[in-house]
């Protein structure tokens, strides 16, 4: 039993939680001052995404300083007094390391792309090429080339995300030893987990073959970029060097992972990672072309995928839940009905977050239902990956309308917008005008709204995290899918030698029978409809939670 297994994550994007000091930007301060409401969901760990100094191109997912805070989210001791406080109210920290990659403003990387002569040179990957020429086909995850020219040192350097964001050579024994460093530098304060981002794709294939023509996104990440053959050997050696030394969580964003490799990052006989994030549930909607070109969504697939990863876990390894984050679109717009029934579906997805075998991890804003946002053009729009893909788009003569219309389903910055706290100006995430302009509906939906009514989302969120925090049923219990081919309704058992549970989430607009038989020595715990007790029938979204009567 571990402390990780119990606990519920509480996903924080910094930028667009709470600004405490006037500028429009998230930062430090302003989480230390929201601790009380984290609290009183009653999350165990917060995980926050990068806050290290940046030129944030990538929203600080390029950094030019491992061990200093940016600017704009406050400095070491806004820190400290931060880790302190969360300490202090039992919450644990869990920080994000991005090591596959640095900012091209890292000090390491302004003297490496230099000379060739320089120490720091062999810290990245070059090849040798023609300007014109580049070494392979590959592409970068945020269009164009993976390969950038570096006139100093005429060769071209890798960068599997932005052109700002080198890739680290993790060939290079010194590289290793500094992240090392890095990730002591940051236990050593009392940090009790780290989220380590794409640390799929550490291990590159040294000969940097061309992929097929026509081969999709997910096939190019699982065999060409992530799963190196080093891989395990790197994190098996950090591991042992650094990770062993402290009781801390450890969970490994995992592009290119999947049912056949899963198993290899957490497997605990193996001293790698407590924990991975698969895609498998949110990349499923891609089409040929990736995210931009959707298709529809599959439910049984949908079920089947959290069925397969509960099953690979079922001896070894453990689970990570988790709907969406900063990466993804809103869960409620992306699974459920964000019109209609946008109250019952938030509800029935946090339903589903929260009784499933593994550790689940709440996204800022989930909790109140926050959705996708509805910028009438691209100009709203700030990130880099979108931005990206929208000139790529108009370069290729895509039909602009319809690529609009993906983004506004697909792009990231619809989980990005300011937290939605009450209906004062910026949805009293900030007094000046934000980074990134709200989403609308705030004056509706917002945390202050939903902390008064008893039925809110929020309120169910709390009820549930109670309910699995009471019950280890819902935590370790097996699982077991009773409807694999029902169209509209997921339906599945959660069971150990105390209890049994039984759920339904009816996935659709329209009321749905269940069987009566198979409840019919269970009593109600919870639902998201306040009359459900002795129907069965599911009204639309309807979700239901079961306990064996003893
Ligand atoms: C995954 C992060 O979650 C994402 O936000 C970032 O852009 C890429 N990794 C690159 O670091």
């Amino acid at each position: 039993m571990k402390w990780w297994k119990e606990g519920i994550i509480y996903q924080i994007y910094p930028r667009s939680f709470f600004d405490s000091s006037g500028n429009g930007i998230g930062d430090l301060n302003g989480i230390s001052k929201k601790l009380h409401y984290i609290k009183s969901l009653g999350v165990d760990m917060v995980w926050i995404c990068p806050f290290y100094k940046s030129p944030n191109k990538d929203n600080g997912y390029d950094i030019s300083d491992y061990k200093d805070i940016s600017k704009i989210f406050g400095d070491l001791n806004t820190f400290d007094t931060l880790l302190k406080k969360m300490h202090s109210l039992g919450l644990k920290l869990i920080m994000d390391l991005v090591v596959n990659h640095t900012s091209d403003k890292h000090p390491w990387f302004k003297k490496a792309r230099k000379s060739r002569k320089s120490k720091f040179h062999d810290y990245y990957i070059w090849k040798d090429g023609e300007k014109d020429k580049k070494p392979n086909n590959w592409k970068s995850v945020f269009s164009g080339s993976a390969w950038k020219w570096n006139e100093q040192t005429k060769e071209y350097f890798l960068h599997l995300y932005t052109k700002n964001q080198p890739d680290l050579n993790w060939e290079n024994p010194t590289v290793r030893k500094e992240v090392y460093s890095i990730i002591d530098f940051w236990l050593s304060k009392g940090v009790d987990g780290i989220r380590m981002d794409v640390i799929s794709l550490i291990s590159k294939r040294l000969d940097f073959k061309n992929i097929p023509n026509n081969m999709i996104f997910i096939d190019v990440m699982e065999k060409y970029y992530a799963n190196g053959p080093r891989v395990h050997e790197y994190i098996k050696e950090m591991n042992k060097k650094v990770l062993s030394k402290y009781d801390i969580v450890t969970i490994g964003e995992g592009p290119g992972i999947n049912l056949n490799n899963g198993l290899d990052y957490v497997n605990e006989d193996e001293n790698e990672l407590n924990m991975i994030f698969h895609f498998d549930h949110l990349t499923m909607d891609f089409g040929k072309e990736g995210k931009y070109d959707p298709i529809p969504f599959d439910f049984i697939k949908f079920k089947k995928i959290f069925s397969n990863w509960d099953k690979l876990f079922s001896k070894r390894g453990w689970n990570s839940i988790f709907l969406g984050n900063h990466d993804f679109s809103r869960i409620v717009s992306r699974f459920g009905n964000d019109n209609e029934f946008h109250e019952e579906s938030s509800k029935l997805l946090a339903t589903l977050l929260m009784t499933l075998r593994g550790t689940p991890s709440l996204y800022q804003g989930d909790e109140i239902g926050m959705t996708n946002v509805d910028y009438s053009n691209i100009s709203f729009y700030d990130d880099v990956e979108t931005i990206n893909a929208w000139k790529e788009a108009i370069d290729n003569k895509k039909n602009m309308k319809k690529f609009f219309e993906a983004i506004q389903k697909q792009s990231r910055d619809n989980a990005r917008t300011p937290m939605q706290w009450d209906n004062k100006k910026n949805a009293g995430f900030s007094k000046v005008k934000p980074w990134i302009k709200v989403n609308d509906n705030y004056k509706k939906i917002n945390v202050k709204n939903q902390e008064k009514d008893l039925d809110s989302i929020l309120n169910y969120y709390k009820l549930l995290i109670k309910l699995r925090k009471e019950n280890s049923t819902l935590v370790y219990g097996k699982y077991e899918d009773l409807g694999p081919m029902h169209t509209k309704i997921f339906s599945y058992k959660r069971w150990d030698e105390n209890d049994v549970f039984i759920i339904h989430l009816n996935f659709s607009n329209c009321s749905v029978k269940i069987n009566s038989n198979e409840i019919k020595d269970y009593k109600l715990v919870i639902s998201n409809y306040t009359f459900a007790k002795k129907s069965y029938n599911l009204n639309p979204w309807e979700a239901r939670i079961y306990k064996l009567i003893k």
